[in-house]
């Protein structure tokens, strides 16, 4: 799908140039050339001799190299590709790019290209929230540049917050999106994702383990195809993806009530793990502890929201898509949750604690419609979320 598309691939100077090596694989393995470049600062962090073998081209590094020059001036090397990456891009060559300072070969890339440059930010939080980056990063995407992440998660620094790079096939995804084709254009599609938090009372409330990783990877999936996302999500640990509208909300309520304000839509994927029931009458003050004995939750049903809109009798989206979670028999009863919800697709999953699968990276799917089950292969959330994407845009053309 990136059949003979030229990537200058400039790799800076973060522990996450180390996912640069993949993403090189990655992006080959989709038929792309990789033309990698190395700041000094990252050739501490990956060899020259490994980006070189891995990307199967010579590696780019200094401006006054002059066997390169003779080669080919940097004005053309900055030319020849169809896209400028910059991953891992460091606060610092943010900066660069803001300022447009050209003191080494990648800066002078970026500075003399005329072709379009995308960046996946990686950095510690403090400095990705700092109001420097913040501004350099607004400035960034109003000169043209795409952004692909960052995403929250654990750093190699210790701290936790947005700031690691975006996973290589992520970043693949974005590329792919970059080129099209973009067969969701013009398309609406709600996806819902996260889990909910049901308050117990101000301080308290109940959750699930939902960390909104798949939801999160089908929204940045369907954007790629060109679909106009409205991205309704309980508190995720995952960022939504960039691109999306997105609606925070933390109840079951409120997510019924904004995916009902955002129909009408032509497609809607119920990724969220939505809690069924919530406490009847929530205290408004901290439930404290009492000699008379312990709290007696009372619990009230919520509202089904893929019910509700899969039954809808006018303004129906053409395609509604469930998830089922299961922990057993999960064919057998996801089987009968599509026909007792009223969507059309439902995407089964197994969800007990040795697979791994809720809040970890991989997937493992039966796609249940009319025409029967079909189980896919265990694989990534973001591999699964480009398929079931794919998917979408068929059933819609
Ligand atoms: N769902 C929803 N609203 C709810 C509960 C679930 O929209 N109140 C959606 C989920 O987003 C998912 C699908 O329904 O797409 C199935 O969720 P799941 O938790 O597996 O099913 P439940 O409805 O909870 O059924 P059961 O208790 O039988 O597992």
């Amino acid at each position: 799908m990136l059949t003979d598309k030229r990537i200058l691939l400039i790799l800076t100077g973060g522990i996450a140039a180390y996912k640069g090596l993949d993403l090189i694989r990655r992006l080959r393995e989709r038929g792309a050339h990789v033309t990698p470049v190395l700041t000094r600062a990252a050739e501490q962090f990956v060899t020259p001799l490994s980006v070189a073998a891995l990307a199967g081209h010579k590696v780019y590094r200094d401006l006054f190299d002059l066997t390169d020059e003779a080669e080919m001036g940097h004005i053309q090397l900055s030319r020849s590709a169809d896209l400028v990456l910059v991953a891992p891009a460091t606060a610092d060559i943010m900066a660069k790019m803001v300022q447009g300072r050209a003191d080494d070969l990648p800066s002078t890339l970026l500075l003399a290209t005329d072709t379009p440059v995308m960046i996946a930010p990686a950095m510690n939080v403090r400095m990705w929230d700092h109001p420097a980056t913040r501004r350099n990063l607004a400035q960034l995407r109003a000169d043209g540049v795409t952004v692909v992440g960052p995403n929250k998660g654990d750093m190699a620094c210790g701290e936790f917050g947005p700031g690691r790079m975006s996973e290589p096939l992520e970043i693949v995804d974005a590329v792919a999106a970059h080129f099209g084709p973009r067969p969701l254009t013009g398309k609406r599609v709600l996806v819902t994702s996260g889990p909910t938090h049901e308050p117990i009372d101000p301080v308290r409330y109940i959750a699930n383990r939902s960390s909104g990783a798949q939801g999160t990877a089908l929204g940045r999936a369907l954007v790629g195809l060109g679909a106009e996302v409205i991205f309704v999500t309980g508190p995720a640990d995952v960022a939504p993806p960039d691109g999306v509208q997105v609606v925070p909300v933390q109840t079951a309520q409120q997510m019924r009530d904004a995916v009902v304000a955002a129909l009408p839509v032509d497609a809607a994927i119920f990724a969220a793990a939505v809690a069924d029931w919530r406490v009847a009458s929530a205290s408004t003050q901290k439930l404290k502890k009492s000699k008379d004995g312990l709290p007696v939750l009372e619990f009230a049903e919520n509202p089904d929201i893929l019910a509700h809109v899969a039954q809808m009798s006018e303004g129906r989206p053409r395609l509604v898509v469930g998830f089922a979670a299961e922990t057993h028999d999960v064919q057998v009863h996801a089987t009968a949750k599509r026909l007792r919800k009223g969507c059309d697709w439902i995407m089964a999953n197994d969800v007990s604690p040795e697979t791994g699968i809720m809040g970890g990276s991989e997937n493992a799917v039966t796609l249940i419609s009319d025409e029967g089950a079909e189980t896919w292969p265990r694989m990534s959330k973001t591999d699964v979320a480009r398929q079931l994407a794919e998917r979408v845009a068929a059933a819609l053309a």
